[in-house]
């Protein structure tokens, strides 16, 4: 009788630790259901989204994509809201970035397409007629009292010419004004001369990002370790006392 019970217990326990086991490993696993979050539909007053005003136009994909990417779009609206200045703004057409060499626009890095970005925003509204009086260099967000971030107009009758030293164009339309937000279509990619010209000074060193934080093993791992742990004891512990049972009882 004790002979035929010898081969039982082992597979019962590994049995008992596999169920264990996978009752523990998918505990995990997230519910699949994501809360649906609506985009709150924008209010009916406030400040014009420009946004909204290049995408109505529908040939500036490429210049709203930059100025999500860059989160300079986040801004613009509330800068609308806090500053009597108002802003203007020389959006290129999708034809202007695809007339940059090519490999242009990818040779830059996030910090220089978020400066080319703010570089096309200037900090305060400029009428058509405002630009045959505007004293240059024009101020962008890019920071325009610096020589090599320099943009500067000139303007006769409706032809505004716009350089930056390292690009000539002109405003060739008016997209939207309401004397408070001015966005004009440019034809050209407007480029700062600093992208091409080397600085005196070198540059700053950019502040190391903490990439270093350990990451944690993956969460499932952790369970299934544990209960493999738990199963190996109750092996032992089951054997041990199967062993003592067979030692007492031969
Ligand atoms: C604007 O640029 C065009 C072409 O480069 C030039 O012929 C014209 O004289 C310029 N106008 C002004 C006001 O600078
Ligand atoms: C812009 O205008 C300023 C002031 O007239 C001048 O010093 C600067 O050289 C000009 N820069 C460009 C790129 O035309
Ligand atoms: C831009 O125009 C100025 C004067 O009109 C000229 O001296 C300069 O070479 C032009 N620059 C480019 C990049 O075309």
């Amino acid at each position: 009788m004790t002979q035929l019970l010898i081969p039982f217990p082992f597979p019962f326990v590994f049995l008992f630790c596999c169920t264990l086991a996978a009752a523990q490993s998918p505990a995990a696993a997230p519910a699949l259901s994501v809360p649906a979050t609506v985009a709150a539909s924008p209010a009916p007053t406030g400040p014009p989204s420009v946004i909204s005003i290049l995408k109505k136009d529908g040939r500036f994909g490429l210049f709203i994509k930059l100025l999500q990417t860059t989160k300079v779009a986040d801004n613009l609206e509330s800068q609308l809201l806090d500053s009597s200045n108002g802003l203007t703004v020389f959006a290129p057409t999708d034809s202007a970035f695809s007339n940059l060499k090519t490999g242009t626009l990818n040779s830059f890095t996030d910090e220089q397409k978020t400066e080319l970005v703010q570089f096309h925003v200037l900090t305060s509204h400029i009428s058509p007629l405002q630009f045959q009086t505007a004293s240059n260099p024009l101020r962008t967000q890019a920071g325009g009292s610096t020589e090599l971030l320099a943009m500067n107009v000139t303007a006769f009758g409706s032809v505004v010419n716009i350089t930056t030293g390292e690009t000539n164009t002109s405003v060739s339309n008016t997209i939207f004004d309401d004397n408070q937000l001015a966005v004009y279509q440019v034809d050209k990619v407007l480029l700062p001369m600093r992208f091409y010209v080397p600085l005196p000074p070198p540059p700053p060193p950019s502040p190391s990002p903490k990439k270093l934080s350990p990451k944690a093993s993956p969460v499932y791992v952790a369970p299934v370790d544990s209960a493999a742990e738990k199963c190996l004891s109750i092996a032992i512990y089951a054997t041990a006392c199967f062993m003592l049972v067979m030692a007492a009882f031969p």
